[in-house]
């Protein structure tokens, strides 16, 4: 079975008028149905970028982004269209780009489905089953007048809606108490368990990092590392580059060397100092 998300060597160029910010520089990811996974890493890594890409909002500027089986680096607006409407929920950084202020929560959750041409009657009772979910009350309360957590809970459930085959979630804990985003970690997880919806969300909430089975670590434009069940994996990259944990610069600085040994079991790698005619 191919993965829902294959990702190759993705580069990612930010233009503006007078400056160019290479947002990815060669990340490759792949992940397979109904996996959880958390996309962590310091902040201006690439994390968002690397979502856009996957929605069809941004395309890269090389590699090849497929999604769900569809090469969305390449796919025309039309298809785009139906990836965004009916095969993927996204929620994008930032609670309130994702609503309509002056609409009602009812109205938000139900009008997000519209693109997975449900009947009404499925609609209303899907927005209301969600909102139930998330923990929100006063369906008839216009979005504009909530809280940033308020607003993020109706996020997820508009984004939930449509049952997605994946769905894409920029920091969907960022401004919840305690409480309610354990809420959004059992509902991520029931979403996967009733739909087989695949979750990928950007997170700095570390209980909703461990709450996911993969957490992936980018750094620089790149994914370099990988926990899973306890263990922490270096992600060879395609052209064989190794990224070490972030732990470790201070033992292999950026631009040192290290020195690679062959044992039968294993590979050492041994930090060196610059030697005394390089320094
Ligand atoms: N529209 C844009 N125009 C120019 N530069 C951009 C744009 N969007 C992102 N960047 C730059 O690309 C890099 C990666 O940004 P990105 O938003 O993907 O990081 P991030 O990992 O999501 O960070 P954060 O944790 O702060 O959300 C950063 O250097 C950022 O300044
Ligand atoms: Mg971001």
């Amino acid at each position: 079975m191919s993965p829902v998300v294959d990702v190759q060597q993705a580069v990612c160029i930010h233009r503006t008028a007078d400056s160019e910010v290479v947002a990815l520089r060669g990340a490759d990811l792949a992940v397979e149905e109904g996996e959880l996974v958390a996309l962590v890493g310091p902040s201006g890594s690439g994390k968002s970028t690397l979502m856009a890409l996957l929605a069809g909002l941004l395309r890269p500027s090389a590699g090849r982004i497929e999604v769900l089986g569809r090469d969305v680096g390449r796919a025309t607006e039309r298809e785009l269209l139906v990836h965004r409407s009916q095969d993927i929920g996204m929620l994008m950084q930032g609670p309130e780009r994702n609503l309509l202020p002056f609409a009602s929560v009812l109205a938000n959750v139900e009008l997000a489905q519209l693109g997975a041409r449900a009947p009404r009657r499925v609609r209303r009772r899907r927005a209301e089953e969600l909102l139930e979910a998330v923990g929100l009350e006063g369906a008839s309360r216009r979005v504009g007048t909530l809280s940033g957590g308020e607003q993020q809970r109706v996020a997820l459930a508009a984004a939930l809606s449509t049952g997605p085959k994946l769905l894409l979630a920029d920091e969907p804990t960022s401004q919840l108490d305690h409480e309610n985003a354990e809420r959004i970690a059992r509902l991520l997880r029931a979403a996967r368990d009733r739909w087989g919806t695949t979750v990928i969300v950007v997170t700095h909430d570390s209980e909703l990092g461990e709450a996911m089975d993969r957490r992936l670590t980018m750094r620089d434009g790149r994914i370099g590392t990988e926990a899973r069940s306890g263990e922490q994996y270096a992600v060879i990259g395609r052209d064989g580059t190794v990224q070490l944990p972030a732990d470790l610069a201070d033992r292999f600085p950026p631009g040192g060397r290290a020195l690679v040994i062959r044992r039968a079991s294993h590979i050492e790698l041994h930090p060196m100092r610059p030697t005394d005619d390089e320094r």
